[in-house]
């Protein structure tokens, strides 16, 4: 059987407000699935329950046929690297230190020169040289591409003898250009290549159409709908989620869907 993540009728609530209802979903181990919906969906909230941060008030999650119930905090951070959808911090770190938060939660630290480790994962989003560098004086999509660099050196290998590891990324590319966000998606779908798992929170439905294998939908606490991109990615569906106008169109060959924005009214 394929490595898998599965979740089964996950429930939250905060206070009295219930956030998620029933949700089901699964994720396999070498494919990017991406997970998307309207702002206040339930996509973050999800995904803290799917990584372990936060526990549902129903269902279950298993990753790899583990449940991550019984999981040890070490045993996470072997497991799956995580990339908050917003990550601020109060002190001042260089870019090394930053990245080396990584290493520390993962088996890399006994295994791995972490100097090479830390300057080869920098090299990947783009930024060899700034290991120096004050984080906090970086921009806004320089951070965003170190914080994805610290979450790759965690688990750098996507496969070891225990199976598949897992990256959980909260919109990895919502501060970047165009290019990194091609760059940071590339190296997302290489993961997953090679025989990790992906899950990655993501508002552009445009890049969603092009690297995900599997697209989860999310409309008000639920799965609206859950499938291929070619199959979920409809001009009604999205309307109906997104609450506006616009048409999916078809790229020439290999056929990759796009999505034209019309208008946010009627
Ligand atoms: N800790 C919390 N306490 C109370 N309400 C919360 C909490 N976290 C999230 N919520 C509420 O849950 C709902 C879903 O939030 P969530 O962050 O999961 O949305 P999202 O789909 O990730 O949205 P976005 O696209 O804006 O990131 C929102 O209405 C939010 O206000
Ligand atoms: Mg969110």
């Amino acid at each position: 059987m394929q490595p898998e993540l599965l979740a089964n009728d996950i429930g939250v609530a905060f206070g009295r407000t219930e956030i998620l209802h029933g949700v089901c979903m699964r994720a396999r181990a070498g494919e990017l699935t991406a997970i998307v919906g309207p702002n206040g969906s339930g996509k973050t909230t999800l995904m803290r329950v799917l990584t372990g941060e936060l526990a549902s008030g129903t269902g279950d999650v298993s990753l790899n046929a583990h449940p991550l119930a019984g999981m040890k905090p070490w045993e996470l951070a072997s497991l799956r690297a995580v990339l908050a959808q917003s990550v601020t911090l109060s002190f001042p770190f260089t870019v090394r230190e930053v990245v080396q938060l990584g290493l520390s939660s993962g088996w890399n630290a006994r295994t791995a020169d972490a100097a090479v480790l830390v300057e080869n994962a920098l090299e990947l989003v783009d930024l060899a040289g700034f290991e120096g560098r004050y984080y906090q004086q970086l921009s806004g999509g320089e951070q965003q591409r170190v914080q994805f660099a610290r979450v790759l050196t965690q688990i750098w290998q996507p496969m070891d003898e225990d199976g598949p590891r897992w990256l959980f990324l909260d919109e990895p590319v919502s501060s970047l250009d165009i290019r990194h966000q091609l760059q940071i998606m590339e190296i997302a779908k290489n993961y997953a290549e090679r025989g990790g798992g992906v899950i990655a929170v993501m508002h552009d439905l445009n890049l969603t159409a092009m690297f995900a294998d599997h697209v989860v939908v999310m409309h008000k606490g639920r799965v609206a709908a859950a499938g291929a991109p070619g199959e979920v990615m409809n001009d009604a569906l999205l309307a109906h989620v997104f609450g506006c106008h616009l048409k999916v169109g078809k790229a020439p060959p290999p056929g990759t869907a796009f999505v034209l924005p019309h208008s946010a009214y009627g």
